[in-house]
């Protein structure tokens, strides 16, 4: 036990083996330049130095580091022993163990108010971004590409009586020649909108029956326009058409007369030719 007590660097010598009993161990101090004196004083009592003497006087002998012993075990509670560093170990900091500490059998997806914060802030973004992209949308609205309402229709005499269908696709309208107008009493031509007066479908002339006939509900039109069968209430409408400066008929739909309502006397309902 005293000599766990020495301090570092003092080792006892070895008793010697067959050297003078009268002599007494003698500590050796094996740092520096006290190895030469070391080995001289083991040499004066017969023993054998521990520490081997520097390769050449006045060296300094690098004394080898013990590996530090473990930790003595600590017993807890129950009576197990375990070390220090385990002990330590099994011990988590009182912060860390609140904000990550879960019960090993709770299975729920419970997320950290962290994460919350963070789901929350991205479907915030989210959702603000979708507004404002709709918002960006508002103010571009479709546009609409109507056929303009105003053109030319080329000259009366690439026309023959009755009815043309050329404009009918692009421009909705029908252009009638008749020798004798119902409205004007005269020789002329007048347009007609393409336009089914029941629900707005669009008609179809059927030249073997003389007459316009609408696909959706069966109402049918005299080539002037009036109505004679199906739920349609009143007739085609027809459009301004006058002559233009250059000679070619000119067709305004921006302007309708509406048999009912008289206007198909209008001196602009109808091209006296
Ligand atoms: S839309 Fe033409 S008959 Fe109904």
């Amino acid at each position: 036990m005293a000599d766990d007590k020495k301090p570092d660097g003092i080792q006892p010598s070895a008793p010697a083996t067959g050297a003078n009993p009268a002599a007494r161990p003698q500590h050796v101090n094996v740092r520096g330049g006290d190895a030469p004196a070391t080995a001289a004083a083991a040499a004066a009592t017969g023993a054998t130095p521990t520490t081997p003497a520097p390769a050449a006087a006045g060296a300094h002998a690098v004394r080898p580091v013990a590996p530090r012993p473990a930790a003595a075990p600590i017993p807890d509670l129950a009576g197990k022993t375990t070390t220090a560093a385990a002990a330590s170990a099994k011990t988590p900091a009182p912060a860390a163990a609140k904000a990550t500490q879960r019960d090993p059998d709770d299975t729920s997806p419970l997320l950290t108010r962290r994460a919350w914060m963070g789901l929350a802030w991205g479907a915030f973004s989210a959702a603000s971004a979708a507004a404002l992209a709709a918002t960006g949308r508002f103010m571009f609205p479709n546009v609409l590409n109507e056929p303009p309402q105003q053109f030319k229709a080329g000259f009366p005499n690439e026309y023959g009586m009755g009815v043309d269908e050329r404009w009918k696709e692009k421009f909705g309208i029908w252009i009638v020649r008749t020798p004798d107008d119902i409205a004007q009493h005269a020789s002329g031509f007048y347009a007609l909108i393409t336009v089914c007066t029941h629900l707005g479908c669009t008609p179809n002339y059927l030249s073997a029956e003389n007459k316009f006939k609408c696909p959706c509900h069966g109402s049918g039109y005299r080539l002037t326009g009036i109505n004679f069968e199906g739920p349609t209430p009143r007739p085609l409408e027809r459009a301004r058409v006058v002559l233009a400066d250059d000679g070619q008929i000119l067709v305004d739909k921006s302007r309708h007369f509406q048999y009912e309502l008289g206007q198909w006397t209008d001196p602009e309902a109808f091209l006296k030719v």
